[in-house]
C-alpha cells in the first residue's frame, strides 16, 4: 500500500482517535478497562471494514479494466453480423475482455450521432465508436478535442502502405496525426434490383451504365403493371437524401461534384436544378408505404418483389448475404444512372476516444480493425470493400470484386449525406430541405435553401 494511501491515512487518523479515547479514559480507569477494550473492537471492526472496501475497489478495478465499449449504429441483419465478426476477431486475439456493445439502431447514424454527441458533451465517452472520414471526423470528433491520434498503430503495424495513402492524408489526418482506423469503404451509388422481378416484366439491364431514360423507361413499365419500381425506405429520410444525392452525382458528375463542395459551383446551377427535377421524377414511382420502412426493410421489400429497384449505398448488400439471396440470380446491382465511373466513398472508421475508460483495450481494439484477418471477415457480410488494398480478392464474392475494381480505377468523391464532404449543419439542411421536397416539390425552394446553407456554414460559397 502506498505510505500516503487513503486507506493508510484513516487507519493513522483511527489509531489518533483511539489513543486519544484510552488517554483521557487512562486517567480515570485502568488499561484493561471495559472502555479500552470497547475501542479496541471498534477500530478492530472499522479496519476489517475499509480493508474488505480497499480490496473491492481493486478487484472492481480489475474488472472494468477488462471491459471494452464500441458504440456504433449498427443493428440491421448485415451490419450486427458484420460487427459480429470485428468482435469475434477481437476476442480471439483478447479472450479475456468482454466487450460492451453501445450501438444505437437507425440507419445513417441519425439516432446514434446525437447519443455520442451528449456522451462526448459529458466526458462520458465510449472507448471508440464508429466514425465517417472527413468532416464528421475531423469538425465533430477531433476538433473539440474528443478524439487521440492512433499514428503510433500506423507505424507498429506497417499500415503506412495498407491503407490508401489519399483517403488517410485526406480525410483522415491532422497536423500529422491519424485520428482513425477505417474497417471497410462502401460505394453510395449502386442501383440494385429484383432480378426475377425486372425479367417476368421484360426489362433488361445492361450491366455497368445507365442512363436516366433507360431508368424511367423501366419504372414506366412496371408502374403500367402495378408496381412501384423504386424501393425507398425514409423513415430515417436520411435515406431518400441519399437518393437525391446519387441523382446529383448523375447530373452533375465526379467535376461537379467537386466544383459544389469546393464553391466553384452555386447550389442554384442548372445543372444542380436537372438533378432536383430528375428527383421529383423518382418520387413518382416510390413505394406509397416509404415514410413506414426503414431503409433495410425497403431491400426486404425488393427481395419479396414488392419493388423493383433500391438506390442504396453496398450495406444493402450486406442484407442480401444475411438473407442467403443469390447474386445475379436473385438479385443484381448496376451504377445508380447517370454515375459509371464515379465511386461515392463512404467509409467507416474506429477511433480513440480521449481518457478513453480503457485505453489499453481501445488499443487492441483498433489493431484488430485493422488487421487484415478482420477485415477479410468483416466486409464479406457488411458489404463494403475492405479499406487495406493488400487483401486476398478470391475472398470475396461477385459483388465485392466489382465494388472493388471500381474503387480502383473510378473517380472517389466524397459523400454529403454521411457527412464527409460538408459540415454537419449543411448535411442537416439537406435532410430538412428533402424532407420538405417530397411534399412540396418546389425545385426553387430546395435549391435556394441549399445556397442559403452553403453560405452560413463553413462550406465555400
Ligand atoms: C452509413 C454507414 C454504413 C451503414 C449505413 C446504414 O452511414 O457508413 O456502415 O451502416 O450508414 O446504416
Amino acid at each position: 500500500m502506498p505510505s500516503n494511501s487513503p486507506l493508510k491515512v484513516l487507519v493513522r487518523s483511527i489509531r489518533g482517535w483511539r489513543n486519544k479515547v484510552e488517554h483521557q479514559t487512562s486517567r480515570h480507569r485502568s488499561r484493561s478497562s471495559p472502555g479500552s477494550v470497547w475501542c479496541k473492537k471498534v477500530e478492530l471492526g472499522i479496519l476489517g471494514l475499509l480493508f474488505v472496501l480497499w480490496l473491492s475497489t481493486f478487484t472492481c478495478r480489475a474488472a472494468d479494466e477488462n471491459k471494452l465499449e464500441v458504440f456504433s449504429w449498427w443493428t440491421s441483419g448485415g451490419e450486427a453480423a458484420g460487427l459480429e465478426a470485428l468482435f469475434s476477431a477481437f476476442k480471439s486475439q483478447n479472450p479475456g475482455v468482454e466487450i460492451v456493445n453501445a450501438s444505437v439502431a437507425g440507419g445513417g447514424g441519425s439516432a446514434a450521432r446525437p447519443v455520442l454527441q451528449t456522451r462526448l458533451a459529458g466526458r462520458n465517452p465510449p472507448d471508440t465508436w464508429q466514425t465517417h472520414p472527413g468532416l464528421e471526423l475531423m469538425d465533430q470528433y477531433v476538433a473539440p478535442g474528443y478524439c487521440e491520434p492512433v499514428t503510433d498503430l500506423y507505424k507498429t503495424n506497417g499500415w503506412d502502405n495498407a491503407f490508401p495513402k489519399n483517403l488517410v492524408a485526406s480525410m483522415m489526418t491532422r497536423d500529422r496525426k491519424i485520428y482513425a482506423v477505417l474497417a471497410g469503404v462502401h460505394r453510395g451509388n449502386v442501383l440494385w434490383y429484383n432480378t426475377k422481378l425486372l425479367e417476368a416484366n421484360g426489362i433488361k439491364i445492361n450491366f455497368g451504365k445507365m442512363t436516366f431514360d433507360e431508368f424511367f423507361a423501366a419504372c414506366d413499365k412496371l408502374k403500367a403493371a402495378g408496381i412501384p419500381a423504386l424501393g425507398v425506405g425514409d423513415s430515417g429520410i436520411w435515406a431518400s437524401a441519399e437518393l437525391f444525392e446519387n441523382t446529383l452525382l448523375g447530373v452533375v458528375g465526379p467535376q461537379g461534384w467537386s466544383k459544389l463542395f469546393s464553391g466553384a459551383m452555386q447550389w442554384d446551377d442548372p445543372q444542380v436544378k436537372q438533378a432536383i427535377k430528375l428527383f421529383a421524377k423518382m418520387l413518382d414511382y416510390v413505394n406509397p408505404d416509404h415514410s413506414a420502412l426503414s431503409w433495410d426493410q425497403a431491400i426486404k421489400a425488393l427481395m419479396e418483389g414488392k419493388v423493383a429497384f433500391s438506390s442504396m449505398g453496398d450495406w444493402a448488400d450486406g442484407e442480401f448475404v444475411a438473407a442467403h439471396e443469390k447474386e445475379r440470380e436473385d438479385f443484381g446491382w448496376i451504377n445508380h444512372p447517370g454515375t459509371d465511373g464515379s465511386f461515392i466513398v463512404i467509409a467507416d472508421g474506429f477511433t480513440l476516444a480521449r481518457n478513453a475508460p480503457h485505453k489499453e483495450a481501445a488499443l487492441a481494439w483498433l489493431k484488430t480493425v485493422g488487421s487484415k484477418e478482420a477485415q477479410e471477415a468483416f466486409s464479406p457480410l457488411k458489404g463494403s470493400i475492405p479499406a487495406r488494398t493488400d487483401v486476398d480478392r478470391s475472398k470475396f464474392d461477385g459483388y465485392h470484386q466489382w465494388s472493388m475494381d471500381s474503387f480502383a480505377k473510378d473517380q472517389l468523391v466524397a459523400s454529403c449525406v454521411h457527412g464527409e464532404a460538408a459540415p454537419a449543419a449543411f448535411q442537416q439542411v439537406l435532410n430538412d430541405v428533402v424532407t420538405a421536397f417530397l411534399v412540396d416539390k418546389n425545385v426553387d425552394n430546395f435549391a435556394n435553401t441549399l445556397v442559403q446553407a452553403a453560405r452560413e456554414s463553413e462550406l465555400p460559397k
